[in-house]
């Protein structure tokens, strides 16, 4: 979604913010732009096509300065044409960009039209624009700090004023904003992987902060305005992170990374330990009688996978809520409950508030299960597990979503053990199942060339159906969903069962019926429903345990998977379903890495 980078350097800082902007493409936008004080005055360059595009104008227009902003923009207010996208200038004299949506733009807009102010865009922000052009008096910190009060909603700014060569000044408030401390020069960024080769020293801002940048120092102050110290961590992660390598995609790269970043994912000790999750989070589980899961997208499918082993494994009753009906609807807090939050980026807009939200509930205990250890959700939460599953770059979300489940596996086995459910030699078999996971892992990647040749078949259809039962079911979601994202075939997916009670109907020989079928005790009555869909002509590909003895035969294709992983194997499963939507996206040409009108990681409501 939105990126913001900014820099106050003694160089021309240009390259550096559209390497910044690079960095973030990879989030989904769809328009670009770049903002520096020049000799004194504000110039820009602005793009509706990549950041490629950007690059080429400003080596073209000789665009250079030591100051400025830039962005990618998702649109939310207004088309993504070019009068929209940022950095938004007011009157030739404060140039701006902001992530985020603000509630009150329509009132503002009027009051700043009053007072004269034309309005060339239909964003929300060019409010912000003017409103701190109306407000300087000379200060632009001060003008900042006074301006961002009368903004109602969530946004993170950054800011430049003609009169003021080395400064550029943020804000923030329920987006995220990072400063980069540099030796002589200093940067902003709405994540740090913007600013990977620039610098490795990070402040990460709180709410509600505003922070002015100059060449040799940042000074914040937080929401009350008082001065705020925010500790400077050093962050090397980044480096590297966005090679594609042999590659021809993100998300193929990502894919095959799964059985590094599961083996990074699993524990170090032999065994589950509560404090994997944090201190004291032992006292904590020991006094808690259920689980709620928030999350959104894939997240939201590992809860729902999570929910099959804590109340199978640890018996423990488990609800999974997509975050942004959760935080919106009457609920029945339960302060026994442990909030759980899933996200690979840890600043989902809706899943932080729904967090935020059951915190005002009175849930006091609360998890964060996330791939990134400084994100908003990691430091709103109690207690945290990370799963390292490296910077994902790739819109559709692969190898965070094995990693949550790695971490959720974790958490059911230790809930398990600590509720008596789970002696030591389960323990250790548990152990032994998610160390040989990786090796599982690459004989199913080793299944690619034959997916290659079913995906040739998907890519004329325009629907899919994916079936699974059980633990099986959120895998299919998954499945169907990782289709539509990158190939935009429709895809559904349904609980096996479910099939007679309305899908059915769909069933032709044009559809193809993707089924999950492992080796679990729900097998029987999967092969029913496989039936059901044969006889209606249906086209059934199944990705089968190798000891379930389905095999290929008229109108059904068999793709041959390990034997029957046991309750890990959903993490085995999901991965042909990935490899099948990748190489079908990729058949019928579609920008795998940035589908149309999706982002990464979505930092608005
Ligand atoms: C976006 C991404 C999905 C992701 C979802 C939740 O929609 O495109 O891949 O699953 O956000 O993101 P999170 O970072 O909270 O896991």
């Amino acid at each position: 979604m939105c990126g913001i980078v900014g820099a106050v350097a003694q160089r021309n800082i240009v390259p550096v913010l559209v390497e910044g902007l690079r960095r973030l493409e990879y989030r989904g936008y769809d328009s670009c732009g770049v903002a520096v004080l020049s000799n004194g005055e504000p110039r820009r360059a602005r793009s509706v096509e990549r950041v490629a595009d950007l690059d080429a104008q400003v080596r073209e227009t000789h665009l250079s300065g030591m100051t400025g902003i830039a962005h990618t923009r998702w649109a939310t207010h207004g088309a993504p044409v070019t009068d929209n996208a940022h950095p938004i200038f007011s009157r030739d004299t404060v140039a701006l960009v902001h992530n985020g949506i603000i509630e009150n733009y329509e009132t503002l807009r009027e009051m700043l039209k009053g007072k004269g102010y034309e309005f060339v865009s239909q964003t929300d922000t060019e409010v912000i624009a003017h409103l701190i052009h109306s407000m300087y008096r000379g200060d632009l910190f001060q003008t900042v700090r006074d301006a961002v009060r009368q903004l109602h909603g969530a946004y993170a700014i950054a800011v430049i004023h003609k009169d003021q060569p080395h400064t550029v000044v943020g804000a923030r408030q329920g987006s995220p904003l990072v400063v980069g401390v540099g030796q002589g020069e200093n940067f902003l960024a709405s994540d740090a992987l913007a600013l990977a080769g620039s610098t490795d020293h990070f402040a990460f801002l709180e709410e509600g902060d505003v922070v002015e940048i100059g060449l040799d120092g940042v000074k914040i102050v937080d929401r009350e305005g008082l001065p705020a110290e925010r500790e400077v961590r050093v962050v090397t992660a980044y480096g590297g992170a966005v090679e594609l390598g042999p590659y021809r995609h993100f998300m193929q790269k990502e894919i095959f990374e799964q059985p590094r970043a599961i083996t990074d994912t699993i524990p170090q000790a032999d065994h589950f330990d509560p404090a994997l999750f944090g201190a004291g989070a032992g006292d904590v589980f020991a006094g808690i009688d259920s689980l709620l899961i928030l999350a959104c997208g894939t997240s939201y499918y590992s809860g729902l996978t999570a929910k099959y082993w804590l109340e199978s494994i640890a018996k423990i009753p488990t609800q999974v809520e997509i975050a942004s009906e959760y935080r919106y609807r009457e609920s029945v807090p339960n302060p026994k409950a442990l909030v759980v939050v899933i996200s690979q980026s840890g600043e989902t807009a809706d899943t932080l508030a729904a967090l935020k939200h059951a915190q005002s509930l009175g849930h006091k205990h609360t998890l964060a299960v996330c791939n990134v250890a400084t994100s908003a959700m990691v430091r709103q939460t109690e207690f945290a597990f990370l799963t390292h599953a490296g910077t994902e770059i790739g819109v559709a979300s692969t190898k965070a979503f094995t990693t949550q489940l790695v971490g959720l596996f974790v958490l059911a086995v230790t809930l398990a053990k600590m509720r008596g459910h789970v002696n030591a030699k389960q323990e250790a078999a548990y152990f032994g199942q998610l160390r040989h996971l990786p090796a599982a892992l690459n004989s199913v990647l080793a299944l690619e060339p034959q997916i290659i040749a079913w995906s040739e078949e998907f890519a004329r259809k325009e629907n899919a159906l994916f079936l699974g039962r059980g633990l099986h079911y959120p895998i299919a979601l998954e499945g169907a969903l990782k289709l539509k994202e990158i190939s935009y075939i429709h895809a559904e997916a349904y609980p096996a069962g479910e099939l007679k009670h309305g899908p059915l109907a769909l069933v032709t020989e044009a559809m193809p019926v993707v089924t999950v079928a492992p080796n679990d005790t729900l097998l029987e009555k999967l092969k029913s429903n496989m039936q059901e869909v044969r006889a209606r002509g249906g086209e059934l590909y199944v990705f089968a345990d190798a000891d379930t003895r389905i095999v290929s035969e008229d109108g059904i294709h068999v793709i041959r998977m390990p034997e029957h992983y046991g309750p890990l194997s959903p993490i085995l499963h999901v991965v042909p379903l990935q490899l099948l939507a990748y190489h079908t996206a990729c058949a019928r040409g579609t920008d795998v890495d940035k589908p149309r009108n999706l982002a990464k990681s979505v930092t608005v409501e």
